[in-house]
């Protein structure tokens, strides 16, 4: 693996040995690599979870990580994306992360860079570490991905979360659906779309979604109490879910709109074991693409 900037193109095999590994670093963590490694985390766009747990996953590998911020960098003085990631790379990141509003920046870079490219999230794009850290709770949880089903519930249409998973869980032979308001379908996920009262009843794996209001055309005045009882997560819905159903949701989390803010932390969510596992899926990801850069030298 040269770059991971996709889940579309990923082979089962790849996943797998990659949602594995994950797992097991997770359960008995690894040593720091022995070799000086510096990594530039890109974001210009907010990210907690994301960006914390990339600095501690490379902290933990031994990593230095170059931290920028996009508010106090030459990008004020009209520096390009390009050149912001060739600087890094010149004065020696051996691997980029890179979050963006624009999507496809992450693979547009891979083409052009000479070193490991890892996408953050992309805009509506894709978000394959994320989708990386949901795979590895499913496994932890159910031990198989064949014949799973998974309901992904919300603003489909703007979320990367949705659409990286679609693509990976259904390589996993997972049955994947969707649920959510009509105009948030989106054309590019071919799944079938469930009501939020079918979808507690048939998943395995409820994957709730936060409503993406900054990639909206126009701001949605949200009545939080309506949506909840039409297309979130209530009290009375969790009752229904199967016995061994796991709710995941990437967060941050709107309480009280895509989920009641009492099932947070209920038994069945794996809300914050998700962000746990963040950190041991980047590590994954990251040791991975050194492995590579390591035998091409
Ligand atoms: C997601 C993102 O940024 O796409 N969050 C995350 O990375 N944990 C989902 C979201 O913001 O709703």
């Amino acid at each position: 693996m040269k770059h991971f900037v996709t889940m579309k193109d990923q082979s089962e095999e790849i996943i797998l040995q990659l949602v594995k590994r994950a797992d097991q670093i997770s359960q008995k963590g690894i040593p720091p690599l022995e070799k000086q490694y510096f990594a530039a985390n890109l974001f210009f766009e907010p990210s907690t979870r994301t960006k914390m747990s990339f600095i501690v996953a490379e902290r933990r590998l031994g990593i230095e990580p170059l931290d920028f911020m996009a508010e106090t960098s030459s990008v004020l003085k009209g520096e390009s994306i390009y050149d912001t990631a060739k600087t890094f790379e010149s004065i020696g990141a051996n691997f980029i992360v890179i979050r963006h509003t624009q999507e496809n920046v992450a693979s547009q870079l891979a083409r052009s860079l000479n070193i490991p490219v890892i996408n953050a999230g992309d805009g509506t794009g894709e978000h394959p570490t994320q989708c990386l850290l949901d795979l590895v709770t499913i496994y932890q949880e159910l031990q198989q991905f064949k014949g799973l089903k998974i309901v992904i519930a919300g603003d489909i249409k703007h979320s990367r979360v949705a659409r990286s998973n679609a693509f990976a869980l259904s390589t996993l032979g997972c049955e994947v659906l969707l649920t959510g308001k009509e105009e948030w379908r989106d054309d590019r996920l071919p799944y079938r779309y469930v009501t939020m009262d079918e979808a507690v009843e048939i998943a395995d794996v409820l994957m709730l979604l936060r409503i993406q209001h900054e990639r909206h055309d126009q701001h949605m005045v949200l009545d939080q109490e309506s949506y909840l009882n039409k297309y979130g997560l209530t009290i009375d819905r969790e009752a229904r879910m199967k016995d061994h159903a796991v709710i995941l949701h990437p967060a941050p989390v709107n309480r009280g709109v895509e989920i009641d803010s009492s099932l947070v932390e209920c038994s069945r969510s794996r809300i914050f074991k998700q962000m746990q596992n963040g950190v041991a899926a980047r590590m994954a990801v990251i040791e991975s693409l050194i492995e590579d850069v390591q035998k091409v030298q």
